[in-house]
């Protein structure tokens, strides 16, 4: 059975075209929307490229409704029938209710080597910590913010004077690789976490 990936982005989306780019030929599953909470996101252009239906949920006329916004996102999504979503560089905390429609169906990709550095500024705190490994994990989204089951995690080294910029591109490089391995894996059923390089 093929699955249906929708990703969510608000973004550059480079993680999402690491994702769309990889579900071809006997790869089981296929992008089936994209769909931003900002306008503005280069993503959008980017899937809309890629021959992947666009869409925009702004978040913004929705204030502190967070429900709200999470019935637009899921009316966005409905129509598009997705078995697994994909968060990609996706910047809005989901609440519990969305998480709890979605359960076991909503992947994540984070800038650190979870269980450190949840939430934000992950390679600044890397950096400050003297770090000499830094990475990315993809995880399930549970309520807990950055603390689901992980399915994969890749390492890079933090080299000497590294800038949060070097850093960034160096572990971004690996988020491209790791994120569409899990997803292979996922859509397999494969649940024991994938561990690169
Ligand atoms: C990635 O580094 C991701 O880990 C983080 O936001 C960034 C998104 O980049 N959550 P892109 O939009 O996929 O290019």
């Amino acid at each position: 059975m093929i699955r249906r990936v929708a990703i969510l982005i608000s973004g550059a989306g480079s993680n999402m075209e690491a994702l769309v780019r990889s579900m071809v030929r006997d790869h089981p599953a296929r992008p089936v929307v994209v769909v931003s909470n900002t306008p503005d996101a280069a993503g959008l252009a980017r899937a809309d490229a890629l021959g992947v239906p666009a869409a925009c949920v702004d978040h913004r006329p929705f204030g502190a409704d967070r429900a709200g916004f999470e019935a637009a996102l899921d009316a966005a999504l409905a129509p598009h029938r997705p078995d697994l979503i994909a968060l990609a560089g996706f910047m809005r905390v989901l609440t519990p209710c969305f998480v709890d429609r979605h359960a076991g169906r909503i992947l994540n990709i984070h800038p650190s080597l979870l269980p450190k550095y949840p939430g934000l500024h992950t390679h600044q705190r890397a950096l400050d910590a003297g770090d000499t490994q830094a990475g990315c994990t993809v995880h399930e989204v549970t309520a807990a913010l950055d603390a689901g089951p992980i399915l994969g995690q890749g390492r890079v080294p933090v080299l000497p004077g590294d800038t949060v910029q070097t850093l960034a591109a160096r572990v971004r490089d690996m988020e491209h690789r790791l994120y569409p391995a899990v997803l292979r894996r996922r859509c397999a059923d494969m649940r024991r976490p994938l561990m690169l390089p």
